[in-house]
């Protein structure tokens, strides 16, 4: 039987690339530790930040949500509703309870009466539904949170979410993306910062927080990310994770520390969109273009038309 490394009582954890246990209550304790570090690492906000926590009522954004909480932090969550059946039926039902449970403030932002559903705009769009929801996802957590002014967004991604970025990004050989990729994006042109506090910790090591802290949390998986590339890039990784452990922090923290500023700092230039004023690249966002597409679709399905 482990022993938790602080109290020497039963371990209920035992996480392999740290080589330590713990005892519930120093598990919570070792994983608020670690959340606060990289926070003061990254520089990432300070007490006096508006934070707004971008959650999608899975376990690593709520897990997020709650630590910041107990760090006393002043935080509340957006929850975007994609309309995805009861998937998101579901999630919504759990960031209300989440948040009523604390007496935090959850904002609901609906897909559907900004644009549409993601299951309608997957009839108008080519592309799979991954890629145009995660950029509209971007889209309005930015534009939702600079218009109510806050000044950080904070999202849930782990470990395996941004070692199999990097992955993938690194088989591409694709240097502004590389460039890109860090647990803080500093605001710019309309940009509100961006940070990720849940970096340094895996999938696993966020159910557990959210298990032991007695977070209800949704365990499915939105039904269109099967298939995706980046499930197959978390596999492999994961592979190697298990024959030497660590491998997957060291790739990512190794990439962070020693690598990341070698690509140097590109500067984009970003201006308002021409229809919503959303900071973009060209003359129109994708957003708006995905807008014209959706009405397109609705006005050719009017009878007569
Ligand atoms: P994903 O892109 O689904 O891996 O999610 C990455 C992060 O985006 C999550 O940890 C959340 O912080 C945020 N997120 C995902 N889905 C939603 C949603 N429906 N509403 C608000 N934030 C979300
Ligand atoms: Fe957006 Fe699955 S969460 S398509
Ligand atoms: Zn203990
Ligand atoms: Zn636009």
């Amino acid at each position: 039987m482990k022993r938790c490394y602080k109290c020497g009582q039963k371990a209920v954890v035992f996480l392999k690339h740290h080589r330590i246990a713990f005892c519930r209550e120093h598990y919570i304790e070792w994983y608020l530790r670690r959340v606060e570090q990289t926070i003061k690492e990254f520089r990432m906000f300070g007490k006096e930040d508006k934070l707004l926590v971008a959650i999608s009522g899975g376990k690593d954004s709520l897990s997020l949500w709650d630590a910041l909480y107990r760090l006393s932090y002043s935080a509340d969550g957006l929850y975007i509703n994609l309309g995805i059946g009861e998937y998101s039926q579901k999630s919504l039902q759990a960031c209300k309870n989440f948040a009523d449970k604390r007496g935090l403030k959850l904002h609901v932002l609906d897909l559907q009466k900004e644009i549409a559903t993601i299951p309608q705009i997957k009839e108008v769009e080519k592309r799979p539904a991954c890629s145009f929801c995660g950029q509209l996802k971007r889209y309005y957590m930015n534009r939702f949170a600079r218009m109510h002014g806050y000044t950080v967004i904070a999202t849930g991604h782990n470990l395996d979410d941004e070692s199999a970025t990097l992955f993938s990004n690194v088989l591409s050989w694709n240097i502004e993306y590389l460039a890109r990729q860090y647990p803080v994006l500093p605001e710019s042109d309309g940009l509100v910062r961006k940070v990720k506090p849940l970096v340094k910790f895996t999938e696993k090591e966020n159910a557990l927080y959210a298990f032991l802290s007695g977070i209800d949390y949704v365990e499915e998986e939105c039904p269109f990310a099967e298939g995706a590339s980046s499930i197959e890039h978390k596999k492999i990784l994961s592979q190697l994770e298990e024959k030497s452990p660590g491998t997957k922090l060291r790739f990512y923290m190794d990439f962070i520390r020693k690598f990341h500023a070698l690509l140097g700092h590109k500067e984009v230039r970003l201006r308002p969109c021409s229809l919503c004023g959303e900071p973009t690249v060209s003359e129109v966002c994708s957003v708006c273009k995905l807008k014209e597409k959706t009405n397109l679709k609705t006005l050719s399905s009017l009878p007569n038309s």
